[in-house]
Order: C-alpha cells, then sequence, then structure tokens
C-alpha cells in the first residue's frame, strides 16, 4: 500500500485516541476499559489478491491475511486495511494482535451461497444450535480463544445480505442454525467502533465466553420484519461496555444472556459488570432485554441515557422455569420511550426449552433491580411485573417512572403484579398494591 495511505491512517488514529482522551474528561465512557492501540505494520487486503468489485469472492484474500499476521506476528501487531470498495466473502477467522479497519465507503459483504459458511459444534452453554439441533453455522467474521483485536475504521460497513437466511427461517428450510454477523468466543480485550453492521442473517454481534469487550460508536440496523436479528448479545461474558450505539432491527436491540436451561446450569458461566449507554434505537420486541437464557447467571448490569421509539418492549427481564441461574443487581436509569407497547416488563413465564430433560424444578431468582427515571410518551401499556410463584421476585425497585398512554398517564392501561416485593415512589399511573411506598428495612438501598 503507498505510503501515503498508511501515513493517513496513522494520523486519523492519533486523533482519535487524542479525542478519546479529551472526550473521557467530561463524560462517562468505557474508552479506557480496552486501550486502542496503533498498530505497527500495516497490510491491505488487495496485497492477498483482493478484489473490491462486489463480484470477487474474496474468502481466501481474508484467510490468508489473517495467516500471514497470525505466522508472521509483528510487535505491536497488525492492521488490516480494507480499502473503499465491495468485498464479497464466505467466513473467515481473525487472530490475536490485529486490527480490522475498514475505510470510509469498504463493505464486507457476506456471500449469499450458504455452503461458503462452515458448520461449528454448537455452545456447550446451549447444549445445541439456538433454532434447530445441532451444530450451526459459523459466523462470517469469528474469533476463538484471542486477545487485543479492534474490528473499526471509518464507518465502513459488514453486510450480512441476510434475505437468503431469513428466507430460509421463514420456509422452514434450515437445516442448522442461522450464522451470526460478528462472533467472539473465549476472547479479550476487543474493540469494536466505527463500525455498520447491516443485514445479519441472525444475531449481530455475539460476544460468548468473553472478558474486557467495548463496543462504541456502532451502527446495527435490520428491517424491522426481519426474524432473530438481535442487535448485541453479551452472553457468558464479563466486562462488556457498550455506548453510543444507533441500533435497529427486528428483534432485541441487546440482550444480555448466559446459556439455556440444563446446558447453561452445568455450564455455570455467568454474565457480569455489563454496561449500556446511550444507546438510541427501534426493535418490535425488546430495546433492552436480560434473557431469557440467564442460566448461567447475570450479576451486576448498568443500562443508562437510552432513547427507544416505536418498540414492543422498553424494558424487559424474561426468564422461565427449567432456566435456573439468577439476574441480579440490575439498574435502568434515564430511559426514554416514545411509541411503545409496553414500558416495563419483568417476567418469569418467557421463552422456549432446549429439549424436554429441562429440570421443573431450576427455578431462576430475580434480585435486586432498579429501574430509575423513565419517561414515556404513548406507551400502551405501562408494565407487568410477574414473578414465579413461591419464587417471588424480591427488590424491584421503581422510582421517577412516568409512562403516559396516547392520551396522558389516566388512559394506559393498568399495571400487573404478581409474586413480587420491593418499593416503588414517584411511578405514574401507580403499579400495584404489592410494592411499598415507604423505605423500610432497606429494601430498596442504594435504589434512590
Ligand atoms: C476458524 O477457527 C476455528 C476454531 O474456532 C477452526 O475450527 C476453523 O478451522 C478456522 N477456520 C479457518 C478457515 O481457519
Ligand atoms: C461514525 O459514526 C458515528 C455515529 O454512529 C459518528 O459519531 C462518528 O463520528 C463517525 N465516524 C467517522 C470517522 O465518520
Ligand atoms: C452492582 O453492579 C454494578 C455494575 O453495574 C457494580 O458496580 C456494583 O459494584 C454492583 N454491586 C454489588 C453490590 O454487587
Amino acid at each position: 500500500m503507498a505510503l501515503h495511505v498508511f501515513v493517513i491512517l496513522l494520523a486519523t488514529l492519533q486523533i482519535h485516541s487524542q479525542c478519546g482522551v479529551v472526550v473521557g474528561v467530561t463524560e462517562t465512557t468505557c474508552a479506557d476499559a480496552v486501550p486502542m492501540r496503533l498498530r505497527r505494520e500495516v497490510i491491505s487486503i488487495t496485497d492477498f489478491g483482493g478484489v473490491g468489485d462486489g463480484r470477487t469472492l474474496n474468502t481466501w484474500p481474508f484467510r490468508k491475511a489473517v495467516y500471514r499476521i497470525q505466522h508472521l506476528r509483528r510487535r505491536g501487531g497488525t492492521l488490516l486495511y480494507v480499502p473503499p470498495g465491495i468485498w464479497l466473502t464466505g467466513s473467515f477467522n481473525l487472530t490475536s494482535h490485529m486490527t480490522l479497519f475498514l475505510a470510509r465507503g469498504a463493505v464486507i459483504k457476506a456471500t449469499q451461497d450458504t455452503w461458503n459458511w462452515p458448520l461449528m459444534d454448537p455452545l456447550p452453554s446451549y447444549g445445541r444450535g439456538r433454532e434447530l439441533p445441532g451444530g450451526r453455522y459459523t459466523s462470517l467474521i469469528h474469533g476463538n480463544g484471542i486477545s487485543d483485536v479492534i474490528i473499526t475504521g471509518e464507518n465502513g460497513t459488514i453486510d450480512g445480505q441476510g434475505e437468503v437466511w431469513w428466507n430460509m427461517w421463514r420456509q422452514r428450510t434450515l437445516h442448522y442454525t442461522r450464522p451470526n454477523l460478528l462472533e467472539f468466543m473465549n476472547s479479550r480485550d476487543i474493540i469494536i467502533s466505527n463500525i455498520v453492521f447491516r443485514d445479519s442473517p441472525f444475531w449481530n454481534i455475539h460476544p460468548v465466553y468473553c472478558s474486557n469487550v467495548v463496543i462504541k460508536y456502532v451502527t446495527i440496523l435490520a428491517p424491522y420484519d426481519s426474524p432473530n436479528t438481535d442487535g448485541i448479545d453479551p452472553d457468558s461474558s464479563s466486562n462488556v461496555c457498550i455506548e453510543d450505539a444507533y441500533i435497529s432491527t427486528g428483534d432485541d436491540l441487546v440482550a444480555v444472556k448466559s446459556g439455556w436451561d440444563e446446558y447453561g446450569i452445568a455450564f455455570g458461566r455467568p454474565s457480569w459488570s455489563v454496561t449500556v449507554r446511550r444507546l438510541t434505537g427501534s426493535s418490535p420486541f425488546s430495546g433492552i432485554a436480560i434473557g431469557s437464557e440467564a442460566s448461567g447467571g447475570v450479576d451486576g448490569v448498568l443500562v443508562e441515557d437510552v432513547h427507544l421509539f416505536n418498540t414492543g418492549i422498553g424494558i424487559h427481564i424474561k426468564t422461565n422455569i427449567g432456566r435456573g441461574g439468577y439476574i441480579r443487581n440490575v439498574t435502568f436509569a434515564n430511559v426514554v420511550m416514545h411509541n411503545v407497547r409496553k414500558g416495563i416488563r419483568i417476567a418469569g413465564d418467557v421463552g422456549d426449552h432446549p429439549d424436554e430433560y429441562f429440570n421443573r424444578y431450576a427455578v431462576p431468582m430475580v434480585d435486586g433491580v432498579t429501574i430509575r427515571n423513565v419517561w414515556g410518551q404513548n406507551v400502551q401499556q405501562p408494565g407487568s411485573i410477574e414473578g414465579i410463584k413461591n419464587a417471588p421476585f424480591t427488590r424491584i425497585c421503581l422510582s421517577n417512572v412516568k409512562l403516559w398512554g396516547a392520551g396522558g398517564w389516566q388512559s394506559s392501561a393498568p399495571w400487573r403484579c404478581a409474586e413480587v416485593s420491593g418499593a416503588a415512589f414517584g411511578v405514574r399511573p401507580w403499579p400495584c398494591a404489592q410494592l411499598a411506598t415507604t423505605l423500610t428495612g432497606g429494601i430498596c438501598s442504594g435504589a434512590v
């Protein structure tokens, strides 16, 4: 690649990192959770025979470039530059100490020939594919057991061309579970920033068994009716920080998970320390979800400064008998909703089972959920909190939650509550008798 491009790249990265420092002083950010590294070496996909004409298949160029980075390891790592153009490709792996850099106008486009998508084993915490028994297709971009990986650039696009997969799902002709667009397994120190994700076959970004993952300034788009195109699903992962995202897809925008029923319980890997901040978006299903697959446990989730519009359920904590595990220490703060079907739902009867062997005595625990400063307009139903018989949801604390129907707050449907304890302050319309109106016994300590 020409030297001047190299210099411009370094200059761009330096400006970004300087801005990061400036911004970090004035607002809360996860920018420092994983350091943004400059790479000492830059190579281009064109060095490996890549052709960005939208027709040539670039699977081998991508695989060769990654092989080269992995086997001729340079101190400080290597940046793989993807120039403007349309780079059609099948599935490829990433490796450690690399940056995948998409220039402005660069599109990594998934081939629609499904045989270019290799199969892989199901995740141990799911026991089978999420959609169908057996294996699953490998994600378009995949990383397993790697660290120090950055996917960034100038808002180039990773396009899954998911329509063929959505149609197979609609026509029930799939044999295995559809692929994610980007998946990291058993990996750490990952940054995904300034990238547009479009039309994923299935979930868009899936970090599973990972730690130290930063996802910021991403845009994730898929049609409103595209099946299971979740935005970001942190799964059995810790120290995940998502901020400044715009997500508009056909399923949950963010869903924190940790495995499925007896497989998730046996694997026992929780998700913990997950932050979601400054997210805007719309979904026919959930805005921000926890569950329903949370069998390894979910502990310590903070969601703040979120704007949801044209959405099914704004805040959704969902679990079921058979899931086991726990969901605890969860805070939602400063959430604004426009035109949503239901504002808040915490429910113990959501989601299907992997098979008939799930344990009917594996009852999940939901404890310590704080929801404060929520404001919604044109909310058809404000909310429901329905725990599990003999396993009520505890320390559920609502404060300053105002959810108006189309004609003001008197016009919205009533809340529904069952098997729940906790407290409510300044909630309109009033939620339910099960929630106390005074702070006694520290039920909402730290909540208000
Ligand atoms: C990608 O990595 C997986 C391990 O996660 C491996 O089984 C597969 O062969 C790799 N594919 C390529 C093309 O290197
Ligand atoms: C990329 O898009 C984000 C918004 O999603 C924006 O904040 C950022 O400035 C853009 N970056 C570049 C390099 O264009
Ligand atoms: C609750 O979770 C937050 C992160 O969201 C963490 O900072 C805090 O220490 C946790 N509190 C307890 C008591 O575990």
